[in-house]
């Protein structure tokens, strides 16, 4: 065998191993080490291997030189080859223009909406003062809407310029107080809830109306229930919504469905950014009243026995009123630059 022979072999078995090598590194820093161990110009194993050269014949020579030739590039090749795939896997080395240092864009959040967040807060107050929550239909009928809350059907608001009607009869709601009549129809007393939800009438928009709008009433019946604990809650709530300053004044108002009735208003203390203190005008908040003994008879309820008062008042209102509001429109055009201002976080 000659050492032609033998040289090539070594280089053969070179290449295998450094291509094994090479195929099952898997980090940056292995393959520059196989790159010295191998291609090394000093240390090198196939320079070694060229070293021997000098022991052939000048005829042998040149076979040997390619043969390592085609080896180094062969493996040359490999490395690079396996260091962009190793780049290409882990995506880390090459994000191209990214600025790491920039805030990250955060994913969109929904958020409550503000009316809805005011309820929550109306809803939080009356739960600690013992009422539960109720619900009713928004589809209604006459006889909800108005006839067992003592309206005639002869009372303007039973027109049809103010009240949205479908077929059948049936109309969309005008107020939340037809979910009284159905809690004291499935309920005996004691009754204390709140009934959150939207109402419908035939309102032209403008800034303080909207076709829709939302309600909250509230029933309270039981035995012994008198006038002052009609002020006394209503008064109580007033001051942990608005804050213990809160002045609350009843005045003389009119509902089908209540006798006494009342318009309630508040006077609110506000602390000005100096630190001084300065009071609102009265704010109108609500309508309510003792439940008239003829509700309480066309439930079924003995009227002797049973007394109660309910309020109904609008969230929306009340959320223009916190929030400083001037055109409840923007309630419910659901513009996200204006929500984005009561997101929370
Ligand atoms: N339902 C009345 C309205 O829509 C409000 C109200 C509720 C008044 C309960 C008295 C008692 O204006």
């Amino acid at each position: 065998m000659s050492g032609n022979t033998d040289l090539i072999e070594a280089l053969q078995t070179l290449e295998e191993e450094a291509l094994q090598a090479v195929a099952s590194a898997a980090e940056s820093d292995q393959l520059e080490a196989l790159r010295i161990q191998y291609l090394g110009r000093r240390e090198g194993r196939i320079s070694g291997i060229l070293r021997g050269l000098g022991g052939l014949s000048p005829k042998e020579r040149p076979a040997v030189g390619a043969e390592a030739n085609r080896v180094k590039a062969r493996v040359q090749e490999a490395l690079e080859a396996r260091i962009a795939s190793l780049e290409a896997g882990s995506g880390a080395d090459d994000i191209g223009d990214v600025d790491l240092t920039m805030p990250g864009a955060l994913p969109w959040r929904g958020g409550r909406h503000p009316v809805t967040q005011v309820i929550d807060e109306l809803w939080a107050i009356f739960r600690s003062l013992g009422f539960t929550r109720a619900r009713g239909p928004e589809v209604e009928t006459d006889w909800y809407n108005f006839v067992a809350l003592n309206t005639p059907l002869d009372h303007p608001a039973v027109d049809e310029a103010d009240t949205l009607y479908l077929k059948n009869g049936l109309l969309l709601r005008t107020h939340t107080s037809p979910v009284q009549i159905r809690i004291m129809e499935a309920h005996e007393p004691p009754i204390r809830i709140i009934a959150p939800g939207m109402v419908y009438r035939r309102d032209t928009p403008d800034a303080t109306h909207t076709p829709g709008f939302f309600q909250l009433e509230g029933l309270v019946v039981d035995e012994g229930i008198t006038f002052i604990d009609f002020k006394a809650t209503l008064a109580e709530f007033a001051r942990r919504f608005w804050g213990p300053g809160t002045e609350v004044r009843f005045r003389p108002g009119f509902f089908p469905f209540t006798e006494p009735s009342a318009e309630v208003d508040v006077k609110r203390v506000i602390t000005l950014p100096d630190g001084t203190t300065e009071e609102t005008d009265w704010l109108e908040i609500m309508g309510a009243g003792m439940v008239d003994p003829a509700v309480l008879e066309n439930v079924g309820y003995d009227s002797e026995r049973y007394t109660g008062f309910a309020f109904g008042m609008g969230p929306a209102r009340i959320a223009a009123l916190k929030y400083g509001v001037r055109d409840i429109r923007v309630f419910f055009e659901n513009d996200i630059r204006f929500l984005n201002q009561f997101a929370q976080p």
